[in-house]
């Protein structure tokens, strides 16, 4: 474990009991571990703007049915092979289709791939799940 520090922190109270609800509602068992993640939520969020290397999580829930499109997706996927780390396909039920997509690479091209993804006819839906590589956090 990496060396603990304290430090001090003032807030209002009221910013505070509604900050320890939210926290005890998340189950968080302190409020250390609760700041923490809030920092490497921003940290997180600053790779992201600032365009670093990160990992992705994108998701797609889509008809099995309509081959056009599932001959699209997978034509997207090989145009962007560069970016997908890994993907797995899960047959959720007779008519629907679950894919997540594990992508690295540069913020933008990563959007971009999630985009295209996203709009695809019959993508019924999406999301895209912003990591880190945890080089710098
Ligand atoms: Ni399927």
């Amino acid at each position: 474990m990496a060396n603990l520090k304290r430090f001090g922190v003032s807030l209002e109270e009221e910013l505070l009991s509604k900050f320890d609800l939210h926290i005890k509602n998340q189950n968080y068992p302190t409020r250390s571990k609760a700041i923490a993640d809030l920092i490497r939520k921003e940290l997180v969020k600053s790779e992201w703007i600032k365009g670093k290397t990160v990992v992705a999580a994108i998701t797609l829930v889509y008809d099995h049915h309509k081959k056009d499109l599932i001959s699209k997706i997978i034509d997207i996927q090989h145009d962007n092979h560069g970016l997908i780390v890994s993907s797995q396909h899960i047959h959720l039920d007779h008519n629907n289709c679950f894919e997540i997509i594990i992508v690295k690479g540069s913020p933008k091209n990563i959007k971009t791939l999630a985009d295209k993804l996203k709009s695809a006819k019959g993508v019924k839906h999406s999301s895209l799940t912003a990591a880190t590589t945890g080089k710098s956090i």
